[in-house]
């Protein structure tokens, strides 16, 4: 089966991608720096997999240490991209940081990918892309226009998938950006799941912090929303469905069967579920309380999106299996695992 390098590999989604990708018979090298991960994620993967991922600590914006990767791996067939900082306060915080990360890395992608001669790439997009949309365009779909960047963060995304549209239209190279809805949960297995080096600030782990008493509680951005409970509307999606929809669209790339050079797909369940909702889901899921107070509104938050996947159902057959009961459980699992392994702590 063909070699795929993962940039990211020891991050959230990227590990989880790694251990599809093995399962589905591919062989892995991973890149990262690990400014917001640790290289322990390997030995998670292992643990599930039984397989040790061959990686490399790299920045990827060095290009001449990105490129050693590409000289000792010369049958690399496709690269799925997930190295980028992601967290929307830092990057509002410091923008000019964030845009040096993501945008140069993702166009040192693409040099290596023509110099090496790796046809494939898929981009870790974001639905952040669509900026504050109105309700009139919900579901959106990957049609619909997208508005200015509420934050750097998912400035660096509008810009990537430029990036590789233009890069694509006069190189070999096919590209899919999957703009990913709000990936959430852990492996089912309880042995993988999201291990930053960073402080979280996402919904899902400082909801598990606050349940395991990592923290005292947690912050709910805003209940003055103009939604049907007053918090901010997401479209939740299990972090296994996301990486399956890699290794599909990774599948469709190596079969030459893509329609043109360069696609953009949705990866959402369709549905939207507010933050008092999601942690009613949880309590219910998992049989116990998530403490929490309610804050101001957040920089760079949108009020409401959910998407429209039929996309990638007709263009991956992909659609998601898990529900929201599902990733919170297995969120919890992972909780409980991190405490197992003295790894439950808060990150000031
Ligand atoms: N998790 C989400 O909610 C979400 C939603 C939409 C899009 N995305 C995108 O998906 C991708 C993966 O997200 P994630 O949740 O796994 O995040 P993550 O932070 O867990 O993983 C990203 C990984 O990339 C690494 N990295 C960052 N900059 C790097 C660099 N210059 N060189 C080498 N490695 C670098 C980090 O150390 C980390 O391990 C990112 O591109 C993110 O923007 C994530």
């Amino acid at each position: 089966m063909a070699k795929i390098l993962v940039t990211g590999g020891a991050g959230y989604i990227g590990s989880h991608t790694i251990v599809e990708l093995i399962e589905n018979g591919y062989e892995v090298v991973s890149a990262d720096n690990y400014i917001n991960s640790i290289p322990l994620t390997y030995e998670r993967i292992e643990v599930i997999t039984g397989v040790k991922v061959p990686y490399y600590e790299v920045d990827l914006v060095d290009l001449d240490a990105l490129k050693v990767i590409f000289r000792e791996h010369p049958d690399i067939k496709g690269i799925i991209h997930f190295g980028a900082l992601k967290s929307v306060p830092d990057s509002v915080a410091n923008p000019s940081f964030c845009f040096d990360n993501n945008n140069i890395s993702t166009n040192n992608i693409a040099i290596c990918a023509e110099e090496f001669d790796v046809k494939n790439i898929i981009f870790s997009s974001s639905c952040s892309v669509y900026g504050n949309v109105m309700p009139e365009d919900l579901p959106v779909t990957e049609d619909t226009p997208l508005k200015n960047a509420e934050s750097p963060y998912a400035y660096t995304k509008q810009n990537g998938e430029v990036m590789l549209r233009f890069i694509s239209n006069v190189r070999d190279i096919n590209a899919i950006c999957l703009r990913y809805f709000n990936p959430v949960g852990a492996h089912v297995s309880g042995e993988l799941g999201e291990l930053p080096s960073k402080r979280v600030n996402n919904l899902v782990p400082v909801i598990t912090q606050a349940a395991a008493g990592v923290r005292p509680h947690f912050t709910v951005f805003g209940d003055n929303w103009n939604t049907r409970d007053g918090s901010c509307i997401r479209d939740y999606i299990h972090v296994t469905d996301i990486a399956d929809a890699h290794v599909k669209g990774i599948a469709l790339q190596l079969a030459g069967k893509t329609k043109g050079n360069y696609d953009i797909i949705n990866l959402g369940s369709g549905d939207g579920v507010s933050v008092f909702e999601a942690i009613q889901a949880f309590e219910k899921a998992c049989g116990i309380k998530a403490p929490y107070e309610v804050g101001p509104r957040r920089d760079g938050d949108v009020e409401t999106i959910y998407s429209n996947p039929k996309k990638a159902e007709m263009v991956l057959g992909w659609t998601p299996k898990y529900g929201i009961e599902d990733m919170m459980a297995s969120a919890w699992k992972w909780q409980l695992k991190l405490a197992e392994l003295g790894l439950a702590k808060e990150k000031l």
